[in-house]
């Protein structure tokens, strides 16, 4: 029934459609009908989260291309990286991982997402910033390392897959427009109409750009909300239409996507990429406590917490029809201190 017409080679990863389900408590004290959709649950394992859609493309993209090397980028404590390492291990493929240390793990003791990726079998390079050097700076490092590493690889037969951070790549980006038509096809079953709003974190905007292609494809009507999990400049709104519209195009789509349809909300970032601030954790704790649901420090708990401000101020007025994408990460609750925040009270 759902995605018939995404013919592209694809590995199947996740448990779909993931769980729609309206949040009731919630609802309640906040006068709104809010409803979550858990791609926190997309499996394979306990840990899912947005990246297992983009990966089950990416994953079919290497084995079409008859690859056994996947190599991707991230912060140590990357959800993305995680989750490819899973995908990885599930598609019988050796997964490589360059991450930026920007709180410094410690190797001995690893922690949530570092912890994952290892006991899925990647092999890890760890990149440590020197002083004065930027998370820009790190990457960079982290590219040339990697670029080297691939040339030799294929040097001795080997194939590798190349997967930019968060999977943000047309590929990718089919996953969550496959999301979308999910979504529509669980509202047309529950016979529900669209919801006024989707609320989601965004961060390398592939899950974005998706659900605006799959939403143009649709003709859907519901206003997308993105709220950035980290700091992102003027090029941000041109780089998610160029991918929607790659999307579009490759799926012999007429219509297509533009800055005008979508708000990208940056005021929530706080201090910075995985720096957990007062309304952030508590928004975190919130959904904890009235739904016993696991938002992550690091991505969805900004997202929710923008979600409560747009309540507060009247972006969201009483009564309208709520859509919070839960887009997974809960194994950065286990991450260290610095990017966990403190929640105990
Ligand atoms: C939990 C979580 N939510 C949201 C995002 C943002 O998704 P995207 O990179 O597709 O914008 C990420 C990215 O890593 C994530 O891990």
């Amino acid at each position: 029934m759902i995605n018939v017409f995404i013919d592209e080679p694809r590995v199947p990863l996740i448990f779909a459609p993931t769980p729609l389900h309206p949040a009731e408590n919630l609802s309640k004290e906040l006068g709104i009908d809010l409803w979550f959709k858990r791609d926190d649950l997309t499996g394979p394992g306990a840990f899912g989260g947005n990246k297992m859609r983009k990966l089950e493309f990416l994953m079919g993209e290497a084995k079409a291309k008859n690859l056994d090397y996947v190599f991707t980028y991230g912060a140590s404590q990357s959800n993305h990286a995680m989750q490819t390492a899973a995908a990885c291990a599930r598609s019988g493929l050796k997964c490589v991982l360059y991450l930026v240390a920007l709180v410094p793990p410690d190797t001995k003791a690893l922690r949530g997402n570092m912890l994952l990726d290892t006991l899925f079998g990647a092999e890890i390079h760890v990149v440590n910033l020197e002083p004065g050097e930027t998370e820009d700076d790190g990457f960079e490092k982290c590219y040339v390392l990697a670029a080297e590493h691939i040339k030799k690889l294929e040097a001795e037969g080997h194939g590798c897959l190349n997967v930019p951070v968060g999977g943000a790549s047309m590929a990718g980006s089919l996953g969550f427009a496959s999301g979308y038509l999910e979504l529509r096809d669980q509202l047309l079953l529950l016979e529900r109409p669209p919801f006024d709003y989707i609320y989601h974190s965004t961060g390398s905007a592939g899950t974005m750009a998706g659900l605006l292609a799959g939403r143009a494809m649709a003709g859907g009507s519901e206003a997308i909300r993105s709220v950035c999990a980290s700091e992102k400049g003027g090029e941000y709104e041109p780089k998610v239409v160029k991918m929607a519209n790659e999307v579009l195009v490759h799926l012999c789509q007429e219509a297509r996507v533009q800055e005008k349809d979508f708000t990208v909300w940056r005021e929530y970032v706080g201090p910075g990429y995985e720096i957990p601030y007062p309304e952030s954790t508590a928004a975190l704790k919130l959904v904890a406590r009235r739904e016993g649901i696991t938002l992550d420090p690091v991505y969805s708990a900004k997202a929710f917490a923008g979600l409560l401000d747009h309540v507060k101020t009247g972006k969201i007025k009483a009564g309208e029809k709520v859509l919070f994408w839960c887009t997974g990460g809960a194994a950065s609750l286990f991450a260290e201190p610095e990017i966990v925040g403190d929640f105990a009270d």
